[in-house]
């Protein structure tokens, strides 16, 4: 197991800069009616940017690269010490591309349910899926040959899906870069900053490259705990980029100056406290392909964890690891089309939701609708009797299970004039309408759902 403390105490920080990033109100009477948020945008132009990723909810990831050769961990392996950087790299050598087909793999990911789909296109090992002019790259040092990129990211756009590029800041092969192993420096900053400025260049040129090339939507990075904002030049990375693009969406992992945040494989406990997040998540135990690791969470599972994701207002990126010849391990697309049976039947609870009414209210995950006025309950497995819902303060139209209407029986006990509790909501859900994963009933209110949530107390005078 790898240890790097300084990931979590990050997303704290991050959860603390967004919490606290709120917009300020203003009595000056100025032209422009919105507050100026983070970075000089404000709530609505940064809202109107961030839309489609957070009404996208799925999204896939895909780790790629050399390390799937000798399926071993992703840069990691050479940088603690398990194999020596000399023989990792030999595995440049085995790695052909002789399978990909990228439009199979959109194919997939759009039968998923997924909107999106992030792909690494350098990992911290520095080797560029595609023709970059520096560093190591698959064209010029595998038998791949050829720009790997490209290709995905048109069949991304052919099957609607938006473009997300993974990208490492760090990469731990190139001579102008400091850290080279856990236990190996190649030089300070402070001593050589000529060459730091050599690292810069190269890195930025690189995101300049990606953006010119293939106009991604989102570019997420990874690795910028090994420097802080000012040595990595984060500000000025995020202008460059979005004077470029003014629509790119950029994840968290560029110290302070990104748009949203990236838990990592531990699904949330509690709701995350900024707008925009997004879980990354393993099949198994492995970003990458690893043949040894058979340690993978079943279809049902991952639906457990998409709908947790859901309900606290996340989106989940789910990770796939193509083999070094491109082809993706049958456990990995047995995954990929049994959550896509599901999200097909309940695409309605799924894309353009908030989060759910939360567990006081239901035992179990939730949605709202974007206008609020339906609620969707993910029941997962057959219930003994009703549901039961609590403190449920607006009036249920109809209610019905997702995928098929079939009608379900919606009444309100222990309800009395005289107080202000709304009683209790139970739900009859037929038996024949259950889905053999996770049930979702639809809410219909005549108003935006409201909740009530005053504390129980005695009643001093009864009617
Ligand atoms: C971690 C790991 C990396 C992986 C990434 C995905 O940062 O360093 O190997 O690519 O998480 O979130």
């Amino acid at each position: 197991m790898r240890v790097r403390p300084n990931r979590f105490s990050l997303v704290l920080t991050l959860l603390g800069l967004f919490v606290g990033g709120g917009a300020q109100a203003t009595s000056a009477p100025v032209a422009d009616p919105e507050p100026t948020t983070r970075h000089g945008e404000t709530d609505g132009q940064h809202a109107r940017r961030m839309q489609w990723f957070a009404d996208a909810k799925l999204g896939i990831f895909i780790h790629w690269g050399i390390y799937a050769v000798d399926g071993i961990d992703e840069s990691w392996s050479f940088f603690n010490g398990k194999v020596s950087h000399e023989d990792y790299l030999k595995q440049l050598r085995g790695f052909t591309a002789s399978a990909y087909d990228p439009q199979e793999w959109a194919r997939l990911i759009r039968q998923s349910g997924a909107r999106y789909a992030v792909l690494t296109t350098r990992h911290h090992d520095g080797v560029a899926l595609w023709d970059s002019r520096q560093g190591l790259n698959v064209v010029r040092d595998t038998p791949a040959g050829r720009d790997l990129v490209g290709p995905f990211v048109d069949a991304l756009r052919a099957n609607d899906l938006k473009v997300g590029l993974y990208y490492s800041l760090p990469d731990w092969s190139y001579p102008d870069y400091d850290v080279f192993t856990r236990k190996q420096k190649r030089y300070a900053l402070g001593a050589e900053p000529q060459r730091w400025q050599r690292y810069l260049d190269y890195y930025q040129g690189q995101i300049a490259d990606l953006q010119q090339r293939y106009q991604p939507d989102l570019i997420w990075f990874d690795g910028d705990w090994e420097h802080n904002a000012g040595e990595w030049q984060s500000a000025k990375l995020r202008s460059d980029m979005r004077a470029r693009n003014p629509d790119l969406i950029i994840n968290s992992r560029l110290n302070e100056y990104g748009d949203y945040a990236t838990p990592e494989l531990g699904v949330p406990v509690v709701k995350p406290g900024q707008p925009y997040w997004e879980l990354c998540l393993t099949m198994n135990r492995s970003w990458g392909y690893q043949p040894r690791d058979t340690e993978y969470k079943s279809p049902h599972q991952i639906l457990q964890i998409l709908s947790q994701t859901l309900s606290m207002g996340g989106n989940l990126l789910l990770d796939i690891g193509p083999k070094a010849d491109g082809s993706i391990d049958p456990r990995q697309v047995e995954i990929l089309e049994k959550l896509g049976r599901w999200t097909r039947k309940h695409a309605e609870a799924i894309y353009g939701t908030t989060a759910g009414i939360g567990l006081d209210h239901f035992a179990g995950p939730s949605t709202v609708s974007k206008d609020g006025r339906t609620v969707y309950l993910f029941l997962d497995g057959a219930p003994n009797g009703d549901l039961l819902v609590k403190g449920f303060d607006s009036k249920v139209l109809r209610a019905r299970v997702v995928g098929g209407d079939q009608p379900v029986q919606a009444r309100v006990l222990g309800k009395y004039d005289w107080s202000r509790h709304p009683g209790l909501l139970f739900l009859s859900v037929p038996r024949a309408a259950l889905d053999p994963d996770i049930t979702v009933v639809a809410l219909e209110l005549d108003a935006p759902v409201k909740l009530y949530r005053e504390e129980s107390k005695p009643i001093e005078s009864n009617g």
